[in-house]
């Protein structure tokens, strides 16, 4: 996706601008990014979607999406390293963190894991920063690739290698940026008016 022209960066102007920066191992992580940058898109905003690079500068964008692959409960190095630069930007930074564990849609005790995963990754989130939201999506699951506690919890829990990202659930918490941006842009419209 191009970058953005400079001047569509302000949260009045008709095109809010976000940016959704990731950091994948194995490709599915970036799939989900893309996905979350085309429903942005697809709601009018001019949508900047990269993997984690040292230069990646998320300054003046109205939003900052960032995710990443969990490896070992943490986020990868790239996306840790990231994170006070866009938290340092000032705009609303949402978050996203791709693994194994079954979706927290799909019952009580995946909601319970889901849950306990998201706090230990944020332990390794910049003291003092808290995600406008954290969101845990199943990503591509390869058993033989894990760790053997992973094949272990895998077994465990019937989880199985396969595909199991939630294009529908992916798209929905992407809509929900959306809103939040709009209500930002005309909270500031309204404001300045
Ligand atoms: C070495 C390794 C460690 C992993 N550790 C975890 C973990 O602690 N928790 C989890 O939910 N998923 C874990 N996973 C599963 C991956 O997060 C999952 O497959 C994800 O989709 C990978 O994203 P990527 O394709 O963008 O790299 C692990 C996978 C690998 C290969």
């Amino acid at each position: 996706m191009a970058q953005h022209p400079t001047a569509a960066r302000h949260p009045t102007a008709q095109h809010p601008t976000a940016l959704i920066a990731y950091a994948t191992a194995a490709g599915s992580t970036a799939g989900i990014a893309e996905r979350i940058a085309a429903t942005l898109a697809e709601d009018g905003a001019e949508v900047t979607c990269r993997a984690v690079t040292d230069d990646l500068d998320p300054a003046g964008f109205d939003v900052v999406v960032v995710g990443s692959a969990v490896h070992s409960m943490a986020w990868l190095p790239p996306a840790l390293a990231f994170l006070p630069k866009a938290a340092a930007s000032g705009a609303p930074v949402w978050c996203f963190s791709v693994g194994g564990l079954a979706s927290p849609d799909s019952g009580r005790v995946s909601r319970y894991l889901a849950a306990g995963e998201l706090r230990r990754i944020e332990t390794g989130f910049p003291h003092g920063f808290t995600p406008r939201e954290h969101r845990l999506f199943t990503g591509v699951v390869d058993v033989t690739r894990s760790p053997l506690w992973g094949r272990v919890f895998y077994r465990l829990t019937g989880g199985s290698s396969g595909d199991h990202r939630d294009w529908a659930a992916v798209a929905a918490w992407a809509r929900r940026i959306a809103t939040a941006m709009h209500g930002k842009a005309s909270a500031a419209g309204s404001a300045t008016a």
